[in-house]
């Protein structure tokens, strides 16, 4: 059976997981997958980096837009990060040329989803993103999958492993927060701008995907009210203790009578509770429905193994040919979000 190719764009910690598990587990992938699943070209800003692991069996391309055009390959999987500039640039040529796309890229679909699953659609190719959200937790293949038969009353949870563990991590050590800071860029949990982290967006980016597939609306992350960790002092963090709560950075989608409401901020939640013993990069998502009522998942929530299994998984659905829409219903039937607000700083 033809083997599938991928097109990996960008080599950091997420791509250099991923090329691990394809070198590690390749007889694994192609038992599964009843073909083989091979690298054939990869892209990073700098070709001499070195990256700890052996590249030169795959063709190197400088412009990952050149790569997501190359016609041998059959996914071009972008794993660079930002919404605007090449990853942009790149999806929309993997669409222009017929490729499916998998990605990590919770900024590029917060602000481009719609327009990309529409275009997507038009060119008959996939996007999967399962990487996108909760890192290691596969929730968006719960959401379009598992819990498909559901309709979603509610989806939230803590999406941010930085802000978790930094959270965690000062309640527990009394450490500051400089120093954390320090430790989650080793953990590779940091995006490229952390401000995006603890600002609250690389959340709130998240929870604005989770609530198109739960609600059946388009991406819309103007939406999403927020508010970040930068001003949580360990004062703070102690006085929520001696009263029995811990403070998380707790995103909540719900369909209201306004219509969708989208909430990403810190909260007190019981000391006891399942949230409030979310520990270090860990995260957790619940979901409520007419007909599981709730589904709690946990897991890592960040770093190179857990979302480069996520990624695995996308391109493993691509391999065995699994069909699902972009969002879990075609692009042109998502609603536009009414009741909006728009109260980002
Ligand atoms: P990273 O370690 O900073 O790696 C980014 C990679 O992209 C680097 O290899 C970089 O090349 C390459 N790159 C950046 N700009 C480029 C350009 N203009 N042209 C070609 N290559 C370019 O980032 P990461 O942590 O792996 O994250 C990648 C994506 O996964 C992001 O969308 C992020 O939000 C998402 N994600 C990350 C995690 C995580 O835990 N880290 C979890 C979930 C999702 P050089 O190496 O040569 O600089
Ligand atoms: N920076 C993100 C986090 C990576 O800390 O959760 C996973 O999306």
């Amino acid at each position: 059976t033809a083997p599938l190719r991928l097109g990996i764009a960008g080599l950091g910690t997420v791509g250099i997981g991923v090329v691990k598990i394809i070198r590690r587990q390749a007889a694994l992938l192609q038992d599964r997958a009843g073909r083989p699943v091979v690298i054939t070209a990869v892209s990073a800003r700098s070709k001499d980096k070195d990256r700890g692991v052996d590249l030169s069996d795959y063709a190197w391309e400088d412009d990952p837009v050149a790569l997501a055009k190359r016609d041998d390959i059959d996914v071009f999987v972008e794993l660079m990060g930002g919404h605007e500039g090449p990853a942009k640039d790149a999806c929309e040529a993997a669409i222009a040329t017929g490729k499916d796309i998998v990605t990590a890229n919770k900024a590029l679909l917060a602000h481009h989803g719609q327009e990309l699953a529409l275009a997507a659609e038009e060119a008959g190719v996939r996007i999967r993103y399962e990487a996108a959200v909760a890192g290691g937790i596969p929730i968006i293949k719960s959401l379009l999958e598992g819990l498909a038969g559901n309709e979603i009353t509610r989806v939230m949870g803590v999406m941010n492993g930085t802000c978790n563990y930094i959270l965690t991590q000062m309640q527990a050590t009394g450490r500051g927060y400089n120093a954390l800071f320090e430790e989650c860029a080793e953990l590779g949990y940091l995006e490229a701008d952390p401000n995006l982290d603890v600002g609250g967006i690389d959340a709130g980016h998240k929870l604005s995907i989770l609530s198109s597939i739960a609600f059946g609306t388009q991406v819309n992350f103007d939406a999403v009210e927020l508010e970040g960790i930068q001003r949580i002092q360990l004062e703070d963090i102690e006085h929520a203790a001696e009263m029995g709560f811990r403070i998380k950075l707790l995103g909540v989608a719900q369909m209201t009578g306004r219509g969708l409401e989208q909430r990403m901020s810190p909260c007190l939640v019981p000391a006891s509770s399942p949230l409030g013993q979310l520990e270090g990069g860990t995260n957790m998502v619940v979901v409520e429905g007419d007909a599981v009522e709730q589904v709690v998942l946990r897991g890592p929530g960040a770093g190179e193994g857990p979302t480069a299994s996520a990624v695995m998984g996308d391109v493993m659905d691509i391999a065995r040919g699994i069909s699902i829409p972009t969002f879990g219903q075609p692009a042109s039937t998502l609603r536009p979000v009414t009741g909006a607000k728009a109260a980002k700083p």
